[in-house]
């Protein structure tokens, strides 16, 4: 069962917070990498590195100022390897959602009444609200890409009709936060750059499992968040050189006017920044290849198999318990390993309770803002979905320990 390629125990002696056991004295089993993951070692030495050796603000003439200035230029040189972008498209920020409330402000210039707006019914509405509220504030008009019910991905039937020349912005999210299912983005984007559309990429969900290249994406703007994959809580934003360049982003006058330095407004957050470094050197050690993007790629390609056997495991065991109700898209269509379910007469909140209280397993529940799916299908009243999520540190004895506590609250509750 257990994988032989993946160093699993290697990788799993590198997360800290796995070995910290609760109050009942029971190890934890995080499911719930959509949430956020666990931090790893070399992000909280990295850290502690930047914190112990002496922190500063930028452009100074002593050595901290000058070591602070460098270690943001070559964090945004490791981001612009890990997205396959330029370092000087890279800015930093306090997490995804204010950065996209922040672009979505200096879009209005760019915006007139009567121009189209495309978001999506997949998507966390982190990369929903901004691009809502950008056409209350311009007059322009939003359109939304349906999702299919019974495939659980995108419908782009109408996609010819829905990105037409009146469009101006397109929203997507690379995976879906909730169901996994991973979008066609290209296809969406191809279109929307036939007709001049910004194309806006949320990939918070999708770096943590598979590599980004946000050139072959041909996204204008792509955000995600270091602490997905097991970095800091920090947002991240890779702008397009022109575009970036004409955006209007409100600044205190005497900071920069440069990109990427114009949406860093304040001081920065120096030391998750370090720690950002080490959370993408963990992942390019799992890989090899002469360059960081190479070494980036076959680490992601490592975490990919080791999270599809997982998926593969836990997949077939939902499905075979006929009081799960599984939110899934079909073998044709890729996704993460992250899953939403439900159990017949079974509030969820009750359910990720007895999971939390007698096995310490981390599932979370809820509509986790993937809110318009919520509303689509819809699932509040019981509680909206359970959803568990892997990371590369789970393993099959911890996919265990969830079936044995799932037999146990169906047997507790018939
Ligand atoms: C797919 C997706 N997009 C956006 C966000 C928002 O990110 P942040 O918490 O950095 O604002 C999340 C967070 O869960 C997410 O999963």
């Amino acid at each position: 069962m257990k994988s032989n390629k993946f160093p699993i125990d290697e990788v799993r002696s590198q997360f800290p917070a796995l070995n910290f056991k609760n109050k009942e004295q029971v190890f934890p089993v995080y499911f719930d990498g959509p949430g956020g993951t666990q931090m790893v070692q070399s992000c909280i030495d990295r850290m502690l590195e930047y914190i112990e050796t002496g922190m500063a603000n930028l452009h100074g003439t002593f050595s901290t100022s000058q070591k602070t200035d460098l270690l943001l230029e070559k964090a945004k040189e490791a981001v612009g390897d890990l997205l396959n972008c330029s370092a000087r498209e890279v800015a930093f920020g306090q997490n995804m959602t204010s950065l996209a409330f922040q672009v979505s402000n200096a879009l209005r210039p760019l915006i007139e009444e009567g121009d189209e707006i495309l978001v999506t019914q997949l998507d966390h509405r982190a990369n929903v609200d901004p691009w809502i509220h950008l056409a209350k504030e311009t007059g322009a008009t939003v359109k939304w890409l349906p999702v299919d019910k019974e495939k659980l991905a995108l419908d782009l039937t109408n996609l010819d009709s829905l990105i037409n020349p009146k469009t101006k912005v397109v929203a997507v999210g690379l995976s879906s936060n909730l169901t996994g299912t991973v979008t066609d983005a290209k296809r969406i984007f191809k279109a929307a750059k036939n007709v001049g559309a910004i194309t806006i990429a949320d990939a918070v969900h999708a770096v943590p499992h598979f590599l980004i290249d946000k050139q072959e994406l041909e996204s204008d703007i792509l955000f995600c968040s270091a602490y997905k994959f097991f970095g800091p809580h920090l947002g991240i934003a890779a702008i397009k050189k022109g575009l970036f360049e004409r955006l209007e982003i409100p600044k205190l006058q005497p900071a920069p006017n440069e990109i990427p330095y114009k949406l860093e407004t304040g001081t920065q957050n120096h030391e998750g920044i370090a720690g950002l470094c080490g959370a993408i050197s963990f992942i390019e050690s799992l890989g090899r290849g002469n360059s960081r993007r190479e070494k980036l790629g076959f680490g992601m390609k490592a975490i990919e198999a080791h999270e599809e056997e997982l998926m593969n495991e836990l997949q077939e065991f939902l499905q075979s318990i006929p009081e799960v109700e599984l939110f899934r898209a079909g073998n044709d269509i890729k996704k993460t390993p992250t899953f939403a379910f439900k159990i017949k007469d079974i509030h969820s909140r009750e359910a990720t309770e007895f999971f939390a209280e007698k096995f310490n397993l981390c599932i979370g529940d809820g509509h986790f803002y993937a809110a318009t799916m919520a509303e689509v299908f819809p699932v509040m009243d019981t509680g909206g979905w359970i959803r568990i999520g892997f990371a590369p540190y789970n393993t099959f004895e911890e996919i265990a320990i969830f079936k044995t506590a799932l037999k146990e609250l169906l047997l507790m509750k018939t």
